[in-house]
């Protein structure tokens, strides 16, 4: 998979990157990311990507010119199956977007900045819009790099079989079971004995019937 993102802060996505499971995915070559300064597609001598909006009002807006170049130029080299705009006004990222984004090949991803983009851009190039939850960021990049991680990890090869991503919350609409490691007695507070027992057919139904009540308990919306 290869992600290109969009940015006029590309410093703010750089450690992500470089530390741990995401570092040893891009190594492997399993994913490639590869950085654009939005700047370099600047317009004017001043090196211009935002102005005033139109209408009036706070704060500046992306203008579309130096995004088209930018999009445009990526869409000659590849084919994208997503041109995606990081935005709070956008469909908010569940596992289910991250499972179906990790079966594609080129991806966009543009951030925000400001008060937004031109809406033309969005008509133009963007064919999918996700915002990471209702709340407002100084940004796109983060949400850039929270979007990259949910879709990097369920790569083929990224996990290893301990961190496999089936067994994740969510995967089956249920939060995951909770999880003990020794001492299985830590001044009296026991691990429940189930997962002491050796017993598969045992555990494997403790667990389902503790992510059942978990999820009944904290996220009772995402059950079936
Ligand atoms: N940009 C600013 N806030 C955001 C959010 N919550 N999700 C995605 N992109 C954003």
């Amino acid at each position: 998979m290869r992600i290109d993102v969009i940015s006029v802060l590309p410093e703010l996505m750089e450690s992500p990157f470089q530390a741990s499971i995401l570092k040893r995915a891009v190594e492997k070559g399993l994913a490639e990311v590869h950085f654009h300064q939005l700047r370099n597609w600047s317009i004017g001598k001043h090196r211009q990507i935002d102005d005033e909006p139109y209408g009036g009002g706070a704060g500046m807006v992306m203008m579309i010119e130096p995004i088209d170049k930018c999009i445009s130029e990526l869409k000659a080299q590849r084919e994208y199956d997503e041109i995606i705009y990081l935005t709070p006004d956008g469909e908010t990222l569940t596992q289910k977007i991250a499972n179906t984004l990790s079966l594609k090949k080129n991806l966009i991803f543009l951030c925000g900045h400001y008060k937004g983009i031109d809406q033309r851009v969005r008509e133009l190039h963007i064919t999918k819009e996700i915002s990471i939850g209702d709340y407002v960021l100084t940004g796109g990049e983060l949400a850039a790099c929270v979007l990259a991680d949910s879709i990097i990890r369920l790569l083929p090869g990224v996990l290893n079989d301990e961190q496999s991503a089936l067994t994740d919350s969510f995967q089956d609409n249920l939060l995951a079971p909770p999880i003990y490691t020794r001492p299985s007695d830590y001044k009296g507070l026991k691990v429940p004995d189930v997962l002491l027992s050796g017993n598969l057919k045992n555990i494997e139904d403790w667990q389902y019937d503790e992510a059942v009540r978990i999820t009944l308990e904290k996220r009772p919306d995402i059950l079936n």
